[in-house]
């Protein structure tokens, strides 16, 4: 069987989950959401990386695309989802799949998170499922690659 990698790849204030706005994103921690995708998949090796700070999710997305061998990557962007170009233009500039996943549904909230500037360069979109929407986003990668 092929190893099946995945990068988990969080932005910006998603290290408060569980603290955080718990009505609107959940109790889980980031830690919590993590550990219960590793149980759900054993079959995939995983790499956990979250920052707050813009330039260090790209550096990491070069990486990974210069490292080779994986399969793809689920990301919950946060804020800047809504407004980053180079976000965009470094999913545009790599090969490997990215999944767009977010908690909440971003399109039942404020107008300015009904914008995702991702989007169109992202392989799919999940939102709105909260922690399971990083689930929904690791089966739906595996399904696009047809690894299970
Ligand atoms: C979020 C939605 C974004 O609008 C927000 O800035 C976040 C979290 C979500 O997972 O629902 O930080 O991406």
């Amino acid at each position: 069987m092929d190893i099946i990698s995945i990068l988990v790849l969080n932005g910006p204030n998603l290290s408060r989950l569980g603290k955080r706005e718990p009505e609107i994103y959940g109790s889980r921690t980031l830690d919590d959401i993590n550990k219960e995708l590793v149980d759900t998949f054993p079959g995939v090796s995983f790499e956990f990386f979250q920052s707050e700070e813009e330039g260090e999710l790209l550096e990491k997305l070069f990486h990974c695309e210069d490292l080779g061998g994986y399969s793809g990557v689920v990301l919950n962007a946060g804020a800047l989802t809504h407004y980053s170009i180079a976000l965009r233009d470094a999913i545009s500039a790599i090969t490997i799949p990215v999944i767009e996943v977010h908690l909440s549904n971003i399109y039942a909230r404020e107008e300015f998170r009904r914008t995702s500037v991702i989007s169109e360069v992202c392989s799919g979109v999940i939102s709105g499922f909260g922690a399971n929407s990083y689930h929904l986003g690791v089966r739906g990668l595996m399904g696009m690659l047809e690894l299970g």
